[in-house]
């Protein structure tokens, strides 16, 4: 008798996760709580200083009705917007995001970065930009929505799965659907797979995984969303709405279940299931993206340069900018993440051990 319950506490506990941080809003009266973190009082469950000049309340908004239905754990969901004011840091790029706020190691192991995302018809986000949606500094996993930079054409509506700027995934981003997301990384094995599912239905890996270099020093993954500009267009008068819910990340088990994050048992039989349908797509969708990367423009100059800007004052606010400004290359080394290189980059170009500098494209060299 206490064999068995033995056996079944343990094959409980190997199929429920942990959840290693919880970005679900349950303890937000209102998005204006995200003005409790500071970088010298780093308090709540989230960072908030990647915004445009507006008061919070013009960015992010909690309510329940932005929620994911299925979601019975969360009470809210977030509404994050761009708009004109969007720009951060003198940057020329949109751009709302939530940074997780936690020592947890989010960052290590075995780890699933669980979300759901969803557009309605009113303030559609642009399938003429490209935009970056809960990303890594790094971009070894990452959602992309709308025509790619340097891809062809005029307009993409697809929502797409990237790794390192390459789609492996993708499926049209119809307004009112949601989709329930879970990045499935490896830091030990340095892999990546994707995770997804519409509504209530349970999550199924559709992509990977695939190898790549899993760098985050875990505090660098965007919740939010980031447009490329096109820069005839930075005064639009547009507005993008976009929603999230279920956002947490958990570690050991993937909890494959919507709304019960990290309590209930699941089944192994959904996790194992690989849609042949999504393989196809997945194999024509990287063909257009090779293409696309190929032909980079020059636009891509002022976007890429300027997210250094981000990357290393996302570290250590104070001091890397200081160096970015007044030093020369050859001069001090960049931190992780940092820019070290590309046309027109006239900052540091080596970096602090352990971290190598090495070229993404021809406008962009990254600490990594
Ligand atoms: C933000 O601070 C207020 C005032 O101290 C507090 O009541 C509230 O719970 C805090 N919000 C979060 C999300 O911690
Ligand atoms: C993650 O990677 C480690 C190291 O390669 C491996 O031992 C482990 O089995 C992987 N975990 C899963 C669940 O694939």
């Amino acid at each position: 008798m206490l064999k068995l319950a033995l056996v079944q506490a343990l094959a409980g506990s190997a199929l429920a996760g942990t959840i290693l941080w919880d970005g679900r809003f349950n303890e937000f009266s209102s998005s204006t709580d995200l003005n409790n973190w500071s970088w010298s009082n780093q308090v709540g469950p989230y960072q908030y200083y990647i915004h445009g000049s507006g008061p919070v309340t013009q960015y992010v908004n909690l309510s329940p009705s932005y929620k994911n239905p299925a979601d019975t754990v969360s009470n809210q969901g977030v509404k994050i917007s761009i708009d004109k004011t969007a720009y951060w840091n003198g940057q020329n790029m949109r751009r709302t995001e939530l940074i997780p706020q936690t020592s947890a190691a989010i960052n290590s192991g075995h780890v699933y970065y669980h979300f759901s995302v969803k557009r309605t018809s009113t303030n559609a986000p642009r399938s003429d930009l490209e935009h970056q949606v809960n990303f890594f500094e790094s971009h070894f996993t990452e959602l992309k929505y709308g025509l790619l930079s340097g891809a062809s054409g005029t307009s993409d509506p697809t929502l797409k799965w990237c790794v390192s700027g390459q789609t492996k995934w993708s499926v049209t981003f119809d307004p009112d659907v949601w989709h329930n997301v879970a990045y499935d990384i490896n830091f030990s094995s340095q892999t990546v797979a994707f995770w997804h599912s519409t509504g209530s239905d349970p999550l199924v890996q559709t992509a990977g995984p695939f190898s790549v270099g899993t760098s985050s020093n875990g505090a660098d993954w965007h919740l939010g969303v980031l447009r490329l500009p096109m820069n005839s267009d930075l005064n639009s008068a547009d507005v993008e709405d976009w929603y999230f819910s279920g956002v947490y990340i958990e570690s050991g088990s993937l909890n494959t279940q919507i709304g019960s994050g990290g309590t209930q048992t699941t089944t192994s039989t959904t996790t194992t299931t690989s849609p042949t349908t999504s393989r196809t797509t997945t194999t024509s969708s990287r063909t257009t993206t090779t293409s696309s990367r190929t032909t980079t423009t020059s636009s891509r100059t002022t976007t890429t340069s300027s997210r250094t800007t981000t990357t290393s004052s996302r570290t250590t606010t104070t001091t890397t900018t200081t160096t970015t400004s007044t030093t020369t290359s050859g001069g001090a080394l960049q931190s992780q993440w940092g820019q070290c290189g590309g046309i027109g980059w006239t900052g540091p170009t080596a970096c602090a051990p352990p971290a190598s500098c090495s070229a993404l494209n021809p406008y962009y060299s990254q600490c990594l």
